[in-house]
């Protein structure tokens, strides 16, 4: 009950797709969206049996992220559900390429397995393509993320999926901040797309999802099967939840992008940024403050509508020091400010910033 692959697909639009992949056959009477079919166990003799097994409701949500993705799609419990059995294929003592500046639930999940010996580890600059190439010679596999959370760095994917492959390694490319709408890394040759669906794809804060997507139907298999027997699976309402805001993404990250870039360009001006960090695209922006961590920690307490809280994604502005993690890479700069844009009014967004952000600046003298 997993999604199958689909020849028969009409060639839409991404919106289009966003809209109406996983829904119900055009039938009298059949419901528009998918229902909520909550089922630990199906009466037996058929495909599914039991609920670790499958559910059409993820299937319905596989189906519609696998389509924006261009392959075939597995829903996790979690975003870390899905890197964690995706890194548990990875073979005794074999090499892992990944960036140092990755989610620091990914590094944290590679620096376990290599303090307990099952891989070993090489942490890379994603910006530094050929250094990435160099490192891929002896990989079994080749973890991109990109943008980088928090460091919003970029990886030249198909250069570096040419040398794993070339070296015989798999690549990964989390997602989560491109998003299928700005980056599809399976049209650049990568093996297996990862998601936090958490983030952009559910998108209302109130989900805890993951996602795998490949066009290798082999992968596809091994991988439904681990997910299976350890028990990594979706909770059917959040995954009925995210297609629910899937449905929306392609508006809200339009109105979120262009909030983004508006206020990238305000933050710019102000004395008490330092520099402002921004891919020039996605809806995240890192600003390090002027006057280093006490400023920052000060701008996240001083806000009304920006929320001081941790992920990103939803449709309500948030930010946080990053550093205020201790497992957050010393690399990241101190006074590094990680914003999750909204779809608020851009000019309520700003005045609040601002506002704060001018209680920052030290009177001159
Ligand atoms: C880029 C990225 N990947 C993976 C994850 C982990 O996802 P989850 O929190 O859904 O387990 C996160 C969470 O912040 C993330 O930002």
């Amino acid at each position: 009950m997993s999604s199958e692959p689909r020849a028969d697909r009409p060639a839409y639009r991404p919106a289009t797709i966003a809209v109406t992949s996983g829904r119900p056959a055009h039938e009298p009477d059949s419901p528009l969206n998918e229902p909520l079919t909550m089922a630990s166990t199906y009466v037996a003799g058929g495909d599914v049996e039991y609920g670790r097994y499958g559910n059409p409701t993820w299937a319905a949500f596989e189906t519609a992220l696998g389509d924006l993705e261009g392959g075939r799609c597995l829903a996790f419990a979690s975003g870390l559900a899905a890197v964690s059995t995706i890194l548990d294929l990875v073979g005794q003592g074999a090499k892992v390429v990944a960036p140092r500046h990755a989610y620091l639930g990914t590094i944290g999940q590679i620096a376990d397995l290599e303090a307990r010996g099952r891989i070993t580890a090489e942490l890379v600059d994603i910006t530094d393509t050929d250094a990435v190439v160099k490192a891929c010679a002896d990989a079994a596999l080749v973890w991109l993320e990109s943008p980088t959370n928090p460091a919003l760095e970029v990886a030249e994917i198909a250069p570096i999926v040419t040398a794993a492959h070339e070296a015989g390694a798999y690549v990964v490319v989390d997602n989560t901040f491109a998003t299928p709408l700005l980056q599809q890394p399976l049209s650049l040759d990568a093996d297996l797309v990862v998601h936090s669906a958490t983030k952009f794809i559910a998108g209302h804060s109130d989900v805890l999802l993951g996602a795998v997507v490949t066009q290798d139907d082999q992968l596809h298999d091994v991988l439904k099967k681990r997910r299976d027997m350890i028990g990594a699976t979706p909770g059917t309402f959040e995954t009925w939840l995210a297609l629910r805001g899937l449905r929306t993404l392609h508006v809200r990250l339009e109105r979120a992008q262009a909030n983004a870039q508006e206020l990238v360009r305000r933050l710019g001006e102000h004395p008490a940024v330092g520099e402002v960090r921004y891919p020039g695209f996605g809806a995240i922006i890192s600003v390090v403050l002027a006057e280093g961590a006490m400023a920052a920690d000060l701008l996240t307490r001083k806000t009304t509508l920006w929320v001081h809280a941790t992920s990103l994604g939803g449709v309500e502005s948030t930010f946080e020091r990053r550093r205020r993690w201790k497992t957050e890479p010393a690399t990241i700069p101190d006074g590094l400010v990680r914003m999750s844009v909204g779809i608020e009014d851009v000019d309520d967004l700003w005045d609040d910033l601002a506002s704060a952000l001018d209680d920052l600046v030290l009177p001159a003298g």
